[in-house]
């Protein structure tokens, strides 16, 4: 007998949110990044590992992604950008791209009041071409329900591409430029940043992608100019809030120069690393 194809409906419980169960580190004050942007990578491997189909991991990424909400907001991050559904993800089978739409529907169905009691505001940075009208219905209904939050701003990535995002933003401007409203000359970085999705979005400190794979998968490309890579080899489905927290460590103990440099000669005359 072959199996019957997984819908959306089939969402298997989630893990409930305990608030007090963990605590973030003491951060020092304002060093935590103020954006983090996070590549939700590996569910189908993670499936796949447990003899599951792909589907079983995307279902399974649903605890790991409002763990890793209730992480961020007890952390102290006020940005977190999550990659739900690229512009290349349309490549995949025609029922794993189904399973997906219907999937992302109902995570903001079923999540979008408990995001709205953490004060969570629900904003969608994509392109609506090719994107399921209830998709795009549910991603509206979350960002009018949640639009006065201001714990969190969760962007939803979904049918995003940061090549696609910054076609979009040129194109704007170049209409702008062909009917007389914008002269050449006044395009620059700034004015190009307001062309984006979201034009308010600050620059993402911290990039973490999951699940080993080390590309950005044109993931947020203008916004990450400069932001610090975290991979980490846990799979999706498997992370959580601690995971997190140990990407913020890493990114504490970087040195962000922003192409800048400071003179410090060694007293000792001992290079660096030696
Ligand atoms: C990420 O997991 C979820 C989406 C891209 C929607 P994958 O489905 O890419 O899982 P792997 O990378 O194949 O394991
Ligand atoms: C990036 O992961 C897209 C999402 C997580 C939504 P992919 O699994 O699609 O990227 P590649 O194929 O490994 O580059
Ligand atoms: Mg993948």
């Amino acid at each position: 007998m072959t199996p019957k194809p997984f819908t959306h409906r089939d969402a298997v419980p989630y893990r409930p949110v305990d608030w007090t169960a963990e605590y973030p580190p003491a951060y020092p004050k304002g060093a935590v990044p103020g954006h983090v942007a996070i590549v939700m990578d590996g569910n189908g491997r993670w499936a796949n590992g447990r003899g599951l189909t792909r589907v079983e991991g995307h279902k399974a990424g649903e605890a790991a992604l409002l763990d890793v909400v209730a992480g961020a907001i007890q952390a102290g991050v006020r940005h977190l950008s999550v990659y739900a559904f690229s512009t290349e993800n349309w490549s995949r089978s025609p029922d794993e791209v189904r399973f997906l739409m219907g999937f992302n529907r109902d995570v903001l169905h079923r999540r979008r009041d408990q995001l709205n009691e953490w004060g969570v505001r629900v904003r969608w940075a994509g392109r609506k071409p090719r994107l399921w009208g209830s998709v795009i219905k549910e991603l509206q209904y979350a960002e009018q329900l949640t639009r006065d939050n201001d714990v969190l701003t969760l962007t939803m990535c979904v049918n995003y591409g940061g090549r696609v995002e910054l076609v979009d933003a040129m194109r704007s401007i170049a209409d702008d430029v062909a009917a007389g409203r914008l002269k050449p000359s006044a395009v620059s970085e700034k004015l190009l940043a307001r062309r984006m999705y979201i034009p308010d979005m600050p620059d993402v400190d911290l990039f973490v992608r999951s699940s080993g794979e080390q590309r950005t998968s044109n993931f947020l490309l203008w916004e990450s100019a400069y932001a610090e890579f975290v991979f980490l080899d846990t799979l999706w489905p498997d992370f959580g809030r601690r995971d997190l927290w140990h990407a913020i460590d890493q990114y504490l103990s970087r040195d962000r120069r922003f192409g800048g440099a400071i003179d410090t000669p060694h007293e000792s005359g001992t290079p660096p690393g030696e």
